[in-house]
């Protein structure tokens, strides 16, 4: 993946020195308030591992958000291939995704991001449609959804696989849509 530059971020795949970060976005309660699973350090490092090598192999996926004039890693956001989710979605659907440390959240970063991983999508790598989904209540996610010109699509809404029946309140999912199409008219201002 080559970096990608935002106003006040580089999208970029991980490094040796994003494992804890990594690690804190994936165990603390804040940040997974919304996730069936807490991971170890271990089970963390193994995620991380297969997230970059998968960037590697793909040229794209949940990638690393840095902050220009610090250096500071803040968390993931990023294009993916869904294909875990068949036969809820096709087995060709791409999802973009987020997860920042708290500290970082409120400050618009993962909208700027966003909006640079759909220019990528939708440009050079050529991508129909990009979708998203979040836990019903997730209200910080489904705002950045709309910020981004994403529609909700009702009929789409559905019970997350891999969210096992102890957490039946994490199960339902709504969905969003955006066509390159829509995604161009957004930016004409339309
Ligand atoms: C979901 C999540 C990524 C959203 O992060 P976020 O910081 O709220 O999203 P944005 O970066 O788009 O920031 C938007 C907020 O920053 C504010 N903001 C401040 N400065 C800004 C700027 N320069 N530009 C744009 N927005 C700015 C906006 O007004 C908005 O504030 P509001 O929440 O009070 O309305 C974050 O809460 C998170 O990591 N949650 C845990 C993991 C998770 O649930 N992931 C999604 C699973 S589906």
């Amino acid at each position: 993946m080559t970096p990608l530059q935002t106003k006040r971020l580089i999208l970029r795949n991980w490094e040796e020195r994003d494992r804890a970060l990594f690690h804190r976005i994936n165990s603390e309660e804040q940040v997974m308030e919304f996730f069936p699973f807490r991971r170890d350090r271990a089970q963390s490092d193994s995620l991380f591992d297969s997230l970059r090598d998968g960037i590697v192999e793909r040229g794209f996926g949940f990638a690393a958000a840095e902050i220009a004039a610090t250096g500071k890693c803040i968390g993931f956001v990023g294009l993916y291939p869904a294909e875990y989710l068949e036969p809820f979605l096709p087995k060709d659907t791409i999802e973009i995704g987020w997860r920042l440390a708290p500290e970082y959240w409120g400050q618009g970063y993962v909208t700027e991001a966003a909006e640079t991983h759909l220019a990528h999508g939708f440009g050079p790598l050529g991508f129909d449609e990009i979708v998203s989904f979040a836990v019903a209540n997730n209200s910080r996610s489904t705002a950045v959804m709309e910020r981004l010109g994403m529609r909700r699509d009702a009929a789409g809404d559905f019970d997350h696989p891999r969210v096992p029946d102890t957490h039946p309140h994490l199960k339902r999912h709504v969905l969003y849509r955006l066509t390159r199409a829509d995604w161009q008219d957004e930016k004409r201002g339309g």
